[in-house]
């Protein structure tokens, strides 16, 4: 047997014997997508985070516990303008991020987070968006 052999079989016994650590590893890896890569990926395409400019969606500065449909010089839809009287809560925003139809029915945000966890991280950063 060559040296190359016996490792390729050293490594197979080691994931043979520890599976469960391999699969752990695995699961910490999806979650430890940073949040900043995730809301630059999902959100940033159509939301500033600072004030200014507003892009496709308004500017998400200050968002966190401000009441909805408020930022300035953006024209919201109906559907979200006739939620205008809450505030932008965890529980708010984790309904409109899990299906923004179901939460305002007519506003103009089509995507979501699916992932719990993600919804999660992205509202906890949010929080920061001052
Ligand atoms: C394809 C574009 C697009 C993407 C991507 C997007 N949004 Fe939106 N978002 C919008 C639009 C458009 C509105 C305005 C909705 C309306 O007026 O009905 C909106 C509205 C919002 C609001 C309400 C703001 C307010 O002032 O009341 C929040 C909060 C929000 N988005 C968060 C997010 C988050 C967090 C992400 C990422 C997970 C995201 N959005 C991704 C387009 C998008």
């Amino acid at each position: 047997m060559n040296r190359q052999r016996i490792t390729v079989a050293a490594i197979a016994l080691a994931l043979a014997a520890f599976p469960a650590a391999a699969l752990v590893a695995n699961n910490a890896q999806a979650q430890d997508v940073p949040v900043t890569e995730l809301f630059q990926k999902k959100c940033l395409t159509c939301h500033s985070p600072t004030a200014a400019p507003n892009l496709k969606g308004p500017d998400l500065k200050g968002v966190f516990g401000k009441s909805i449909a408020a930022q300035k010089g953006y024209a919201y839809s109906d559907g979200l303008k006739a939620k205008a009287s809450m505030k932008w809560t965890a529980a708010n925003l984790d309904a409109y991020l899990t299906k923004p139809k179901d939460f305002a029915p007519g506003t103009k945000m089509i995507p979501s987070v699916g992932d719990a966890a993600q919804r999660k991280a992205i509202i906890e950063h949010m929080k920061g968006l001052k």
